[in-house]
C-alpha cells in the first residue's frame, strides 16, 4: 500500500506544471495554482452532488447549490447517494493552521475542497466559483488544477454608513454577498450618526421613532444650495438585524456594529435632548435647514454634513446609563468580539462650556477635554469588557490616553495605527488617503458627485497595510485592513456598488494575498472580474478605463506629442482629432504620436467593440 501511494505521488509530481496558469483569473490572488496535466475536466451538471462531510459545512454546500441554481439555472435535486455522476466534496482538515486556508483539487470525477476550518471551505467554494464562467450559456467544465491558498490578514473589512443614507435590509444582504465573493469577512456597520439612528433599541423606541428621521437634506455639495424639505429616514428592526446577522454568518462575514459616541450624536439627541450638554439649545443646521426645522426649532436630526458641536454630555451619568443600555441590546444581538464605539470627530466646544463636564474634569483631576474624552471611552470600555467584548474605535481614541484594551481603527492616515501598534494595541488600518471609497475614483468632471478626494483603483492597489517603521513584533498588531463607504453623497444602492467596485477588488487583494504585488496581473484578472460583476448583477465603475491623455507641447517646433494610458489591462484605445466621438472604427492608438496643428483630441477605451468608460477630451492649441 505504502509503495503504491508513493508511486502515485511521484506520478502526480511529474505530471504537475506551474506554467500556463495565466488563464486563471482568481481574485484575490491565491497562494499557489498548479495545473494538473490531464485532459479530463470536471463537468458540473444536475447530477453533480455537493457533499458536506461535516454539519458545519452544510451552509457552504447550500451557498454553492444556490449559486449554481441562480447563475446557471441548474436545478439542484437531492441526488441519491451513489446516483451522482461526480462529486464536489467539502471536508475539514488541511496542512495549514491558518483560519480561512483551503486546498482545492479538481479531477475528472471529484472536486475536493478541504479547509482548515469551515471558513476555509467557504473560501475554497469562492475560488471554485471563479473557475466557472461568468456566462450562463457555457458548459461548466473545470480543467484539472490544484490550488493552495490562505489569507494574509484575519480582518478583511468593508464599512458601510447607513446613517447618512439608508439602505434596505435586502441591499445589506446583497452587499454581504459581494463581500463574500471577494473573501472579505467583516462588515463594519455604521448604524448611528448625526443624520439618523438606524437600529431599533427596545428600551428606547424614541431613538428610531424620532432619531431615524430627518426633516430634509441639503441639496448638492456642502454647504449646499438648498434643502430637499423631504422627510428622510428608516431603520432596521431587531428582527431584521438578527436575520441579516444569520445571513452574514452563513457567508463567514462577521458584522461589527458601530454605535457612535461621544460625537456624531445629533440623531440620538433629537430623540433625547437630555443627552446633550445643553438640552434647551436648538440644533444648529448650517445655512440650509428645512422649512419644518426652521419652524419647529429645538433638537432636530441633522440635515447638513460635517462635524457638529452638539455631542453627548460627559458629565452626566444618565448618558452612560443609556449608552450601556443601548450597548447591552447591541451586544445581545451581535456576536462580534469587536464592538465599535466611534470616538472620532468629537468637538470639545460644548464640554468647555458645560458646568457638568467641567465638574467631572475637576473631580477626576483631568488635564483637559481630551482626557475627558478618554474618561468617556474608558468607562464605556469597562462596560464592553465586562460583557466579554473588545472596544474598537477611530484613532481619536488615542487622544488623552488609550483605553487599556482598545483596538484602534486608523483613518487619519497611518499615524494613529503606528502609534497604537507601538503601544502594543491591535490595529485595523483604514487610512483615508488609500481606502476611502467615498472619494472620487477618477477625474471629478467624469464622475458622479462625491465628497472630494481622488482615489484611483491603482492608488488603492498600491496600499501596504504594514508600515515599514514598525518592528516585526509591533507589526503583529496590524490585524487587517478595511475600506470605508461613507454615504453623504451616496443616496442609492446602485451608487454604493459603483463607489465600491472595482476598488473592493483591490482592497480584497491587499487583505487576502501574500503574493508580491503585480499591477498588470491584477488588472488582467480584473477584466474577468468585471464580467462577473455584470453576471452577478452589480454596478461597477468603469473609471479605470477612462483614457488619461498626456500632452507635451514644444512651441518652438510647433509640435505636440500625445500619449494615452488607462488603469486597465492592455487597453484598446481609439481616438479622433476632428472633434467627432470616437468609436471602435476610429484610429487605434498604438504609440505616442505628434500633431502639428490645433486639434481636439477625443479618446476612449473599447472592449469587444463596445466603449467602456467615458470619452476624454483635450484641446491642443498650437
Ligand atoms: C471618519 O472618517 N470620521 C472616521
Ligand atoms: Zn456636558
Amino acid at each position: 500500500m505504502k509503495s503504491a501511494f508513493h508511486f502515485f505521488s511521484v506520478l502526480v509530481l511529474v505530471t504537475c506544471t506551474q506554467i500556463a496558469v495565466a488563464q486563471y483569473s482568481i481574485l484575490p490572488k491565491p497562494g499557489r495554482i498548479t495545473e494538473l496535466n490531464s485532459a479530463d475536466s470536471f463537468r458540473i451538471s444536475a447530477q453533480t452532488a455537493v457533499l458536506a462531510s461535516h454539519p458545519s459545512l452544510q451552509s457552504s454546500a447550500d451557498f454553492l447549490n444556490s449559486y449554481l441554481q441562480k447563475q446557471f439555472s441548474l436545478a439542484r435535486p437531492k441526488i441519491k447517494k451513489g446516483k451522482q455522476i461526480n462529486t464536489i466534496s467539502l471536508a475539514l482538515g488541511n496542512a495549514s493552521t491558518v483560519s480561512g486556508a483551503y486546498t482545492l483539487e479538481t479531477g475528472a470525477r471529484e472536486v475536493k475542497i478541504s479547509g482548515t476550518d469551515a471558513a476555509g471551505v467557504f473560501y475554497g467554494i469562492q475560488t471554485l466559483i471563479q473557475l466557472l464562467p461568468a456566462d450562463s450559456n457555457t458548459s461548466l467544465a473545470i480543467a484539472p488544477v490544484q490550488i493552495e491558498d490562505a489569507p494574509r490578514f484575519q480582518y478583511r473589512g468593508m464599512m458601510l454608513d447607513v446613517s447618512r443614507h439608508f439602505f434596505s435590509a435586502d441591499f445589506i444582504k446583497k452587499y454581504i454577498d459581494l463581500l463574500a465573493l471577494h473573501k472579505m469577512n467583516r462588515l463594519h456597520w455604521h448604524l448611528t450618526d448625526d443624520h439618523g439612528w438606524r437600529i431599533e433599541i427596545k428600551k428606547y423606541p424614541q431613538l428610531t421613532a424620532v432619531g431615524a428621521w430627518r426633516n430634509g437634506t441639503i441639496i448638492g455639495n456642502y454647504p449646499g444650495s438648498g434643502n430637499t424639505n423631504q422627510r428622510y429616514g428608516g431603520f432596521y428592526t431587531q428582527a431584521e438585524v438578527k436575520d441579516i446577522i444569520q445571513y452574514a454568518e452563513k457567508r463567514h462575514v462577521t458584522i461589527v456594529p458601530e454605535i457612535e459616541m461621544p460625537g456624531h450624536a445629533s440623531a440620538a439627541i433629537a430623540a433625547f435632548p437630555y443627552l446633550s450638554c445643553f438640552p434647551n439649545e436648538a440644533t444648529h443646521i448650517n445655512k440650509y435647514p428645512s422649512d419644518l426645522t426652521k419652524v419647529k426649532g429645538g433638537k432636530q436630526v441633522q440635515e447638513t454634513w460635517g462635524v457638529h458641536n452638539d455631542v453627548y454630555c460627559a458629565g452626566n451619568d444618565s448618558v452612560f446609563r443609556m449608552m450601556e443600555d443601548v450597548l447591552t441590546e447591541v451586544i445581545n444581538l451581535f456576536p462580534s468580539s469587536y464592538i465599535h464605539i466611534g470616538g472620532d470627530e468629537c468637538p470639545k466646544e460644548n464640554w468647555k462650556k458645560c458646568p457638568r463636564c467641567q465638574q467631572r474634569i475637576k473631580d477626576l483631576k483631568l488635564k483637559d477635554e481630551h482626557e475627558l474624552q478618554s474618561y468617556f471611552v474608558q468607562r464605556i470600555e469597562k462596560f464592553i469588557n465586562s460583557k466579554g467584548r473588545i472596544l474598537i474605535g477611530w484613532d481619536e481614541i488615542l487622544e488623552g490616553g488609550l483605553a487599556p484594551n482598545a483596538v484602534v481603527m486608523s483613518w487619519r492616515g497611518e499615524a494613529g495605527g503606528i502609534e497604537a501598534a507601538k503601544q502594543r494595541h491591535d490595529v485595523i488600518m483604514t487610512p483615508n488617503s488609500y481606502v476611502y471609497f467615498d472619494y472620487f475614483q477618477g477625474k471629478a468632471a467624469l464622475e458622479p458627485m462625491a465628497i472630494g478626494g481622488y482615489l484611483t483603483l491603482q492608488k488603492v492597489y498600491s496600499y501596504e497595510p504594514i508600515p515599514s517603521v514598525l518592528t516585526a513584533e509591533e507589526a503583529k498588531h496590524i490585524k487587517g485592513v478595511q475600506a470605508n463607504v461613507w454615504t453623504e453623497y451616496i443616496a442609492s444602492s446602485d451608487k454604493v456598488e459603483y463607489m465600491s467596485l472595482p476598488r473592493m477588488a483591490a482592497i480584497a487583494e491587499i487583505a487576502w494575498t501574500s503574493q508580491p504585488k503585480d499591477w498588470s496581473d491584477f488588472t488582467r484578472r480584473l477584466e474577468t472580474q468585471h464580467n462577473r460583476y455584470a453576471f452577478w448583477n452589480y454596478t461597477a465603475a468603469q473609471s479605470a478605463y477612462n483614457v488619461k491623455q498626456s500632452i507635451q507641447i514644444d512651441s518652438d517646433a510647433g509640435r505636440a506629442t500625445v500619449s494615452f494610458s488607462t488603469e486597465s489591462f492592455e487597453p484598446e484605445i481609439h481616438f479622433t482629432l476632428d472633434g467627432s466621438e470616437p468609436s471602435a472604427k476610429s484610429t487605434l492608438y498604438k504609440k505616442a504620436f505628434d500633431v502639428r496643428r490645433s486639434v481636439t483630441v477625443k479618446a476612449a477605451s473599447f472592449r469587444n467593440g463596445k466603449q467602456v468608460g467615458k470619452t476624454t477630451i483635450q484641446q491642443i492649441i498650437l
